[in-house]
């Protein structure tokens, strides 16, 4: 019997069926991307209230082309950290109503967790523990050790932006257009990745596996506009590629640079990666390169399960099978300190742990 994934974390709203060994029998995801676009960045309370109007034609698509019934469902899986709170409520919401019609476990799982798990689901076994797990995404740039699917160690992350934010602030300063990783991406292709030396702060740094976005940013900022003018330069169609090339040059370097030393930290041999960012085609390039060089199994996603996706949410097994459920106080988690998170789930331990099954 399957469970039912759902995922409302930030800007999609998403619901998939997969069953016990793993097998994606439907994924769907109804993305809110032109809704924002205007924003050039997510409107939390816009993505809300899209949650609201899309969950359940959402869910009704995923189970009508699993061709399950809704009494098919031996479980529903929410993802409830971390993430935009309106929007995480909206998932939860649902899983609850979902589970307690049907009496059958809620589980509240980790969409940070659940991104590094998409490499389960494309690789099988060869995501094997300990791993380095890279999460880079619109919200996310941390590095993990893991040690099992449930149990991730922070190395290292982010002391600003994500890295995504960067490629959605850089698009917007060129113009482009929300989300602003595909357009960089698209945009680099004609560009020339050396014409601009734009920081690459703390990649030399070895003492640290911490990453730092906001310079590289402004860096390009100062492309567009000088310091001390008073508007934005005109720039020219090769400018423009220029600027998208060398920016997107440096973001790569900078995660490639903490990846490489969170291999020589830790001497894993397996390196997991996921979150929306991993989609870009130069970034997939260089994580190859390391992996060849460093002599890894370097596990890259397919792109539909770079970004958010409720197919991840495959994870929930994982509760299930150490009989992690939650009970019906389970709440949502927003924000980004996993520190606070754990916790918030140190306590709910108790109730997340169910009851043995009588023998
Ligand atoms: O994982 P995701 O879908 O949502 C979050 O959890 O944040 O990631 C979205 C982020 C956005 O910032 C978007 O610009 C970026 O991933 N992204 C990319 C690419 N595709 C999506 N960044 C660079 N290159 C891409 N091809
Ligand atoms: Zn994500």
């Amino acid at each position: 019997m399957p469970l039912l994934a759902l995922e409302t974390t930030c800007d999609e709203t998403a619901a998939a069926v997969i069953g016990p060994s793993r097998d994606v029998l439907s994924s769907v995801v109804a993305s809110q991307d032109a809704l924002h676009a205007r924003w050039r960045g997510v409107v939390p309370e816009i993505a809300s209230r899209a949650h609201v109007e899309r969950i359940i034609p959402v869910i009704d698509e995923a189970i009508s082309a699993a061709a399950i019934n809704r009494q098919d469902l031996k479980a529903v899986a929410v993802a409830v950290r971390p993430g935009l709170v309106g929007s995480l409520l909206v998932g939860l919401a649902a899983a609850k109503a979902i589970a307690g019609v049907l009496q059958v476990p809620l589980v509240g799982y980790d969409h940070i967790a659940a991104h590094l798990y998409a490499c389960r689901l494309a690789f099988g076994d060869q995501l094997t523990y300990p791993a380095v797990g890279l999460v880079a995404s619109g919200g996310h740039t941390s590095l993990f050790q893991l040690n099992g699917p449930l149990d991730l160690v922070r190395l290292g992350g982010t002391i600003d932006d994500a890295v995504g934010e960067a490629f959605d602030k850089a698009a917007s300063l060129l113009g482009l257009g929300y989300p602003g990783g595909p357009e960089i991406e698209r945009l680099a292709t004609t560009g020339n990745p050396r014409a601009h030396r734009f920081p690459r702060p703390l990649a030399n740094d070895r003492s640290r596996l911490d990453l730092s976005f906001s310079g590289l940013k402004t860096a390009v900022r100062y492309q567009v506009r000088p310091p001390a003018a008073a508007t934005d330069r005109t720039l020219s169609e090769q400018e423009r590629a220029d600027l998208a090339a060398s920016f997107q040059q440096a973001a790569v370097d900078s995660v490639i640079a903490k990846v490489d030393l969170a291999l020589t930290r830790t001497r894993c041999r397996t390196v997991a990666v996921g979150g929306g960012v991993t989609a870009n085609t130069a970034l997939r390039t260089a994580l190859e390169t390391l992996g060849r060089k460093r002599r890894v199994t370097m596990l890259i996603p397919p792109f539909e399960y770079c970004t958010d996706n409720a197919a991840m949410g495959a994870i929930a097994w994982e509760h299930l099978e150490q009989g992690l459920t939650a009970d019906p106080t389970l709440d949502v988690l927003p924000g980004t300190d996993r520190g606070r998170h754990a916790k918030a789930l140190r306590r709910h331990d108790a109730s997340q742990r169910a009851p043995q099954p009588r023998r």
